[in-house]
């Protein structure tokens, strides 16, 4: 976007490094549970998290897809989350990885575990890429967290602004926004 100044924050490596860690962790947590096991990607903003975490876990198991939207294309949470997109398949009795790009005030991830608690699945493991301690409104159970950042406002690897910088391979502060 024209208008926008993008410095590089977390490099394209190290993302790398620790999704194989994570991955190699959660194959570690489910690998004696005979229960189903179903990878949940959380829509938009983890697609790209998602699909390379995944292949990190060495483990039979199911893809689901929710779409959530909370920032309706702002830089700022508008603190409601609305449901786009469900999952496919009952979830009743199986282990969860719920795997989300960012953690910032929390209320989504909190929205989520409760939709997904009532559901009764055997265990749910929340994973996020980034998570922002400082802004957190609600406390939520977060088992995994890739990088914990400061309250300032990322893009990239899947992560957009107004739409925008979610195919970088890398994550970048944006600047110069309100
Ligand atoms: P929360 O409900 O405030 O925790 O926000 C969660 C959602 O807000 C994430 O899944 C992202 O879609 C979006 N979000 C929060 N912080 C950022 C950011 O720094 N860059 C891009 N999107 C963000």
């Amino acid at each position: 976007m024209h208008n926008t100044k993008l410095s590089k924050f977390i490099t394209e490596d190290d993302i790398q490094k620790r999704v194989s860690e994570i991955g190699k962790l959660l194959t570690d947590q489910f690998k004696n549970s005979k229960d189903p096991l179903i990878a949940i990607c959380v829509l938009k903003g983890s697609f790209m998290f998602y699909s390379d975490l995944t292949r990190h876990i060495d483990l039979d198991l199911s893809c689901e897809f929710l779409g959530v939207s909370s920032y309706h294309g702002a830089s700022k949470s508008s603190g409601e989350v609305k449901m786009t997109l469900d999952l496919s398949t009952p979830i009743e009795g199986k282990n969860i990885i719920l795997i989300e790009d960012i953690v910032d005030t929390g209320l989504t991830m909190n929205y989520l575990l409760k939709n997904l608690e009532s559901r009764k699945p055997k265990k749910i493991v929340t994973v996020t890429l980034l998570h922002k301690p400082d802004a957190s409104v609600i406390p939520c159970k977060i088992d995994h967290i890739g990088f914990k950042i400061e309250n300032d406002f990322v893009v990239g690897y899947g992560l957009d602004y107004q739409g925008y910088y979610r195919n970088l391979p890398y994550i970048a502060q944006v600047q110069n926004i309100n």
